[in-house]
């Protein structure tokens, strides 16, 4: 029997996400991404599906690896304009219950101290519903803007990322006791002082000496999502992630799952705790002639520059430099790794320019899965069965239409096989993740240790 399927729509805050060219969709709304009711509307058709959350991408940068400029990503708005995607969250916390919001904020190019505060806002606002993306970026384009030449090298971003990590926990965890704010309006006082903690840092990296501004959210720690799965990105992720963002095929996503839960064993966490989303995109119809109609039309859209430009920005690779049916071999840089490693070394086969732009061109560097409510459904559980992940990122082609027609079309078949929730659980994000009274990190997970009365004094 499988598993109950886990599932995030992924999103972004701008008009073209992963699929180049399919924004001029007659059917397409991203283009309405600056108006609330777009979120807001989204927001409540995921619940309707009972889906786990909204899962928001980001970049700080521009994809001008493609030619050297951003001239493809404009033309082709691929990734840019890109608008906060925190933003748009409290609106949609405000019209749902229990949908959770993951979204990516890049650690790179903002202080620990100014972040943990907006996500501890953002837990509150939701009512414990928020989980944060950690990624470190990869477009140089990023750095340039905050005043950095290129971006760190790629297994240095991780070695920072590590000391941000215990920044932000000392802050979530270490700086309010849990009884510090008393609101003892009869004699005036709001928060027992000598129960919040100055957190002294000072590391490597960053050195911090505050108290965290905030009085403790729900969850304290936003559920921690990761994605990047290089090898140091899986260390990572075993170390610190609850929920991991995963792309790549069947055969690679089973063997980036069962490296990072061995991993995740010699940090002395509970691997089956690690809940893993594989990203797919789904395109189904009543019958499978209408979901094949339904490809053949999207297919009509795709913007090979547009789909160039996004491939160049991940790779590293300035893809104008190849000839369409020029073959694709390893190259190592500091963008994401593991998609690099995904199309050369890990493929069990050869890709050309054109073939990346086909498999590319709608869902991006996921596979997208065809065919009737049935059909979905069946290869749904076959990757469920087969890669040990705990559930999907459904990416769209068109939105809102690739997330209602999931909703109506294979929601349904999914409950009526007994593997998709009919119900929401309970609770914050982590509680409906992990189970009643599970609002905080695990003991065993690294942020616990510095959880008041530290072990060691909070330096
Ligand atoms: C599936 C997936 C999704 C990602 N999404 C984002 C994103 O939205 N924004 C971002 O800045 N980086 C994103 N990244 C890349 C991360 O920033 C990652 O830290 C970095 O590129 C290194 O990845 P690697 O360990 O796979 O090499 C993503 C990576 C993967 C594999």
């Amino acid at each position: 029997m499988t598993k109950e399927i886990r599932l995030n729509a992924f999103d972004m805050n701008c008009v073209g996400h992963l699929s180049a060219g399919l924004w001029a969709h007659p059917r397409d709304r991203a283009y309405t991404y600056k108006d609330l009711s777009y979120w807001i509307e989204l927001a409540k058709l995921l619940e309707r599906g009972k889906f786990d959350g909204i899962f928001l991408a980001d970049v700080l940068g521009v994809y001008d690896v493609y030619g050297g400029n951003p001239n493809a990503a404009l033309r082709q708005c691929a990734q840019v304009p890109v608008n906060d995607p925190v933003l748009v969250i409290p609106a949609m916390a405000s019209v749902t219950e229990h949908l959770g919001f993951g979204v990516t904020c890049t650690l790179s190019f903002e202080p620990p101290y100014p972040f943990a505060r907006r996500m501890s806002t953002l837990d509150h606002l939701t009512g414990g519903r928020a989980g944060w993306n950690i990624v470190t970026g990869y477009l140089d384009s990023a750095a340039r803007g905050t005043g950095l030449d290129a971006q760190t090298a790629h297994d240095l971003r991780y070695d920072i990322a590590d000391e941000y990590m215990e920044v932000v926990y000392k802050l979530w965890e270490g700086s309010w006791e849990d009884d510090a704010v008393v609101r003892d309006r009869e004699n005036g006082v709001f928060a027992h002082p000598e129960k919040v903690h100055a957190v002294k840092h000072d590391g490597k990296y960053y050195r911090v000496n505050a108290i965290h501004l905030c009085e403790p959210s729900p969850q304290r720690t936003p559920v921690l999502y990761q994605a990047g799965a290089s090898s140091r990105g899986r260390r990572f992720a075993a170390r610190h992630a609850e929920c991991i963002f995963l792309t790549g095929s069947k055969r690679i996503a089973a063997s980036t799952v069962a490296d990072i839960r061995r991993h995740a064993v010699l940090d002395g966490r509970d691997p089956a705790e690690i809940l893993m989303f594989a990203g797919i995109s789904v395109i189904v119809g009543r019958s499978e002639a209408e979901a094949q109609a339904k490809l053949d039309d999207y297919r009509r859209y795709i913007n090979p520059e547009g789909a160039l430009a996004l491939l160049s920005g991940w790779t590293g690779i300035d893809f104008s430099k190849y000839a369409l049916d020029d073959p694709l071999s390893y190259v190592k840089n500091d963008a994401v790794n593991s998609i690099v490693e995904a199309l050369t070394r890990k493929a069990n086969r050869k890709w050309t320019v054109r073939e990346l732009v086909e498999y590319g061109g709608l869902g991006g560097p996921a596979p997208t899965i065809i065919g009737s409510p049935s059909q979905v459904a069946d290869e749904l559980e076959s990757w469920i069965d087969e890669t040990g992940v705990d559930g999907f990122n459904l990416a769209y082609i068109v939105t809102p239409e690739s997330f209602s027609d999931f909703v109506d079309l294979v929601v349904p078949e999914l409950q009526r096989r007994g593997i998709y929730k009919r119900e929401y659980r309970p609770g914050t994000l982590r509680e409906k993740l992990y189970g009643s009274g599970r609002s905080r990190l695990p003991a065993n997970h690294p942020a616990a240790r510095h959880r008041y009365p530290h072990d060691e004094p909070p330096c």
